[in-house]
């Protein structure tokens, strides 16, 4: 953005169009929710945003869901979370300018943002086995852009700090360019918001991580986004038998709707129950949606002795551990944990999106509420009262 009339932005805001002055960066006014202060409700306010600099991306935000993890930070629970910052990491828009040296993504380009990015030259980029890039993580976990300042700010005045390298509870967001994915303009973007988290996370799970091999039998612990995403990776990989655990009988069949074939209803029963299914070996794969390490047990001890996999994808509390009795590894069980369903994003998640186009993935039952900008802190009301499996945030 800047000077010259192409600044979306401005002309968004309308009034603002007096000229940049030189050598001195163009702010924009732009409404976003920022976390002031742990356990209050966010603040849907203007802030500035500066323009993008060498290697970023101003996006306008289209849609983007609501999250587990924009909660729990704005709660207080996560001790590495910070304030003031402007959350939101499940977003989907459009390309509106970007700074110097960005040749992957140009005006117009349609993105999802990756809060795990993919810098394409990290030693860990450059190995198959893992997608944790590791080129901005320091400055990215303390809110800052890859060059360690921020261009959220109050109205003229102090900073204000990015979210997960993402901050899409904004109508617009600067974000470094290794971490958008540029995806099929044919997506509806209040649908492609999804592959920005949950979605992808347990897609990948199933197809990346455990890469699941046609004709076995998959168990996933947990129907939310993540274990639904789970359920219709195990079927995309052609998994014969996908049981699906869960407390919420409205979940088991939106689970079913995925590919689930039988469903559990989630208890202290329920390795005895899968190993009863299974002529008592248990599954060849298991995954664990939840975050509840109790649940992550199961998940391990329900997976098939001598070559069963038990995948990790929920995030459990701070200090937390896993109880393994050894034994259940010595027989030939792994654990395996995964993050972004181990999708290296800015290959995948297009990838991910073409599939849905093909008619192969079923994103709209996922769907449950669509909410403005203002109403934000009504999706963590949602999310608490566990009504429906997302709700996305749509701008005008
Ligand atoms: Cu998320
Ligand atoms: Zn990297």
């Amino acid at each position: 953005m800047g000077a010259g009339p192409s600044c979306p932005a401005q002309s968004h805001l309308g009034g603002r169009a007096s000229p940049a002055p030189l050598r001195k960066l163009a702010h924009v006014r732009i409404k976003a929710a920022v976390l002031e202060e742990f356990g209050a409700p966010l603040a849907v306010q203007e802030v500035e945003l500066a323009e993008p600099r060498a290697g970023e991306v101003l996006v306008r935000l289209v849609a983007c869901g609501v999250c587990h993890t924009d909660m729990y930070t704005a709660s207080g629970a996560d001790p590495s979370g910070y304030a003031p910052a402007v959350l939101g990491h499940e977003g989907a828009g459009v390309v509106e300018a970007v700074g110097d040296g960005v040749t992957s993504v140009e005006l117009g380009d349609h993105v999802v943002t990756l809060f795990s990015p993919q810098c394409g030259e990290c030693i860990h980029c450059r190995d198959q086995r893992t997608n944790l890039c590791l080129a901005i993580r320091e400055q990215q976990n303390q809110g800052y852009l890859p060059d360690g300042t921020t261009r959220i700010s109050r109205v003229g005045g102090d900073p204000i700090r990015h979210f997960m390298g993402t901050s899409t509870f904004a109508e617009y967001t600067v974000m470094p360019e290794i971490a958008l994915a540029k995806i099929s303009k044919d997506a509806p973007l209040d649908r492609a918001c999804l592959f920005a988290c949950g979605l992808s996370t347990g897609l990948g799970a199933a197809m990346k991580t455990a890469k699941v091999e046609p004709g076995s039998t998959c168990v996933v612990f947990g129907a939310g986004m993540v274990g639904l995403g789970a359920v219709a990776g195990c079927r995309l990989q052609g998994a014969e038998r996908i049981v699906c655990i869960d407390l919420s009988q409205e979940r088991l069949e939106l689970a079913r709707g995925q590919g689930a074939t039988d469903l559990l209803t989630g208890g202290p029963d329920a390795v005895q129950e899968v190993l009863d299914m299974t002529g008592g070996f248990g599954a060849d794969y298991t995954f664990e949606a939840t975050g509840l390490v109790a649940v992550m047990r199961q998940a391990v001890e329900s997976a098939r002795m001598g070559w069963g996999l038990a995948t990790m994808c929920g995030v459990a509390g701070r200090g937390e551990t896993l109880d393994v009795i050894p034994r259940y590894l010595i027989t030939g069980r792994r654990v395996a944990g995964s993050s972004f369903g181990g999708l290296k994003g800015r290959d995948e998640v297009p990838k991910l999106v073409d599939r849905y186009l093909a008619g192969e993935i079923d994103v709209d039952p996922f769907i449950s509420h669509t909410l403005t900008l203002a109403e934000v802190n009504r999706g963590f009301e949602l999310m608490e009262a566990q009504d429906g499996i997302r709700s996305v945030i749509a701008f005008s």
